[in-house]
């Protein structure tokens, strides 16, 4: 099972803190970023995606605006009260991303937040809102076109759209820089039992973040598989996963503390980002070396 085996490679606990700390490269935790940016990640009620913002949030440079989205704004605004006071332009943009309706939200919420800004030198999207899909279920099970449909709206189509109107919105100029991240899985690359949507959406996601790479060379295109997370989804996954040694295996993974911190992931990614040394289109795992 691949969890074991990285788990192996990468040690648990202290193993894989060292393990980051050497791939920090030196970086400071809170070292200020140059230039003015406009970052959007959703999903950034709770999980991978809050703490994306709050690693980034005091690292980017003062009037950057970070744009936080999800469905809960409840969460979102205590997010916001953590953040950094001050310094940062914080918008939260209550949208539900799975229908058009919300991502028309947020594209109306990042294009007023503009007009009040000056014009952003960078910009960073992280695709982060993701779910699980019915895991209960095989392959065999899904005879209901709308239910997958559904599921790739959000997860597939949405990130999508989403990506393209940015890009659209806010073109190439002398001196940008444009980076999208697809937060991305194992799952992409190996089939789960009973997750094939999950599998199937992230698998999607990957190619089509390699062939925006391949067909816009100025953008800096990421993948990021940020490991098995200790978050909500993976509560899911303990629970309602139909395949019994799947979710066997992240009851173990659970029960014996191997499960990865969203803050050290959410560090990793950002330090990959600031380094900006990947090639564009890559795939990388957070137990990459
Ligand atoms: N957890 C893992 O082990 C793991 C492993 C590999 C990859 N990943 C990936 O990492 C990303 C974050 O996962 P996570 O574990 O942090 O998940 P999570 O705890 O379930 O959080 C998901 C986030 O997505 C938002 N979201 C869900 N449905 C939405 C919708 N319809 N519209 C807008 N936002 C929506 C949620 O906010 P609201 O509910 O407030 O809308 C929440 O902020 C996902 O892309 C996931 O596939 C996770």
């Amino acid at each position: 099972m691949w969890f074991r085996k990285q788990s192996l490679r990468a040690g648990v606990g202290s193993d894989v803190r060292g393990s980051v700390g050497r791939m920090d490269g030196g970086l400071q935790a809170a070292e200020v970023l140059p230039g003015k940016w406009l970052c959007i990640i959703t999903g950034s009620s709770r999980g991978l995606g809050r703490s994306l913002a709050m690693v980034l949030a005091p690292r980017l440079p003062p009037a950057s605006r970070l744009v936080l989205v999800a469905r809960d704004a409840g969460c979102l605004l205590r997010l916001e009260r953590q953040l950094p006071a001050g310094r940062l332009r914080v918008s939260r943009v209550q949208a539900d991303l799975s229908g058009e309706e919300g991502q028309r939200r947020l594209l109306s919420a990042v294009s007023s937040a503009q007009e009040l800004d000056e014009p952003p030198d960078r910009l960073l999207l992280i695709n982060n809102a993701g779910s699980l899909g019915d895991v209960s279920k095989f392959v065999v099970d899904f005879t209901e076109p709308s239910e997958i449909n559904s599921y790739f709206a959000f997860n597939f189509t949405s990130p999508v759209c989403l990506t393209a109107s940015l890009l659209k919105a806010f073109p190439k100029r002398e001196n940008f820089h444009r980076t999208v991240v697809n937060i991305s899985s194992l799952c992409a690359r190996q089939p789960f039992k009973s997750w094939s949507l999950y599998c199937s959406a992230k698998a999607a996601r990957a190619m089509m973040f390699r062939v925006l790479a391949a067909e816009e060379p100025d953008v800096r295109v990421l993948s990021y598989s940020p490991g098995p997370l200790d978050t909500e989804m993976q509560k899911t996954a303990r629970s309602e996963t139909a395949d019994p040694e799947l979710r066997q295996t992240f009851t173990d993974m659970h029960r014996d503390g191997r499960l990865i911190d969203c803050q050290e992931s959410a560090r990793k990614l950002v330090n990959i980002l600031v380094r900006d040394e990947f090639q564009s289109g890559a795939h990388i795992d957070y137990y990459d070396q």
